[in-house]
């Protein structure tokens, strides 16, 4: 099987292409809603943010925190860059570095939160990386993945957007249709996830008050877990 790198790397405009849209963005904001004070946040992480569209939506929404955005993909960090530059660059807060979740170029009890958005069932060995994320979280952070649910359907995911969208935004929704079905596809080859698995997951790696719940209209998982305070 290719490497993430690879694949990545390879993938990087068409990911971004299929991506840039609002129900997309929708779906990354709602990640925000784990955290107990949104604004009271001073670090986030995005992992795995690929060409940036996640990194500008939590720094758009979290004007007082920094967002440090990571991905292993050299050409998904050049692209989340040149879009910094060429459309974010009102957003100060926010900053992309190329770093492997295994490694994480940073000190320990870094973050408050952090947020791996359609990330951890792409890696090898989630266990481990689980592990190096909750290394940089500090003691009360708190780590909120979406993950491909292993029960949903790209039916259930299409049946959420409301057909006033569909109509409104046909361009829109077609991405966000298209961007399902290839969502449906790698994650198929490269592992989706299951409830009780990913809570295994997190407690095995050391998180506790993990909770998992279907998002997407069930395509997706949101799980969350914190670190001991
Ligand atoms: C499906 S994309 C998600 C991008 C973005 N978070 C979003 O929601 O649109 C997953 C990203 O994870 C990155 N990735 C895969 N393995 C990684 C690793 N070991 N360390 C850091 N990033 C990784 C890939 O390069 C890819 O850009």
């Amino acid at each position: 099987m290719m490497d993430n790198r690879r694949l990545f790397n390879w993938t990087a405009w068409g990911y971004d292409f299929i991506t840039r849209q609002e129900i997309w963005r929708e779906q990354i904001r709602q990640t925000l809603t784990y955290a107990q004070d949104p604004q009271g946040l001073e670090e986030v992480l995005d992992l795995g943010c690929g060409p940036g569209i996640s990194t500008f939506v939590f720094g758009e929404a979290l004007v007082d925190a920094k967002i440090v955005g990571v991905d292993v993909a050299e050409k998904m960090i050049r692209r989340a860059r040149a879009h910094h530059l060429t459309s974010y660059s009102h957003l100060e807060n926010v900053k992309f570095d190329r770093a492997d979740v295994y490694d994480l170029p940073f000190e320990a009890e870094s973050f408050d939160l952090a947020v791996g958005h359609s990330f951890l069932y792409l890696l090898p060995d989630r266990l481990n990386a689980l592990r190096s994320i909750l290394e940089v979280l500090r003691p009360g952070g708190i780590l909120v993945l979406m993950e491909p649910n292993a029960e949903g359907t790209v039916a259930q995911a299409l049946r959420h957007v409301e057909g006033r969208r569909w109509l409104r935004s046909p361009f829109a929704a077609g991405r966000f249709a298209t961007s399902m079905v290839m969502w449906r596809i790698v994650s198929r080859s490269q592992g989706q996830l299951r409830k009780d698995e990913l809570e295994g997951l997190f407690e095995g790696a050391g998180f506790y008050g993990c909770h998992v719940q279907p998002t997407l209209g069930g395509l997706g998982l949101h799980a969350v877990g914190k670190k001991r305070g």
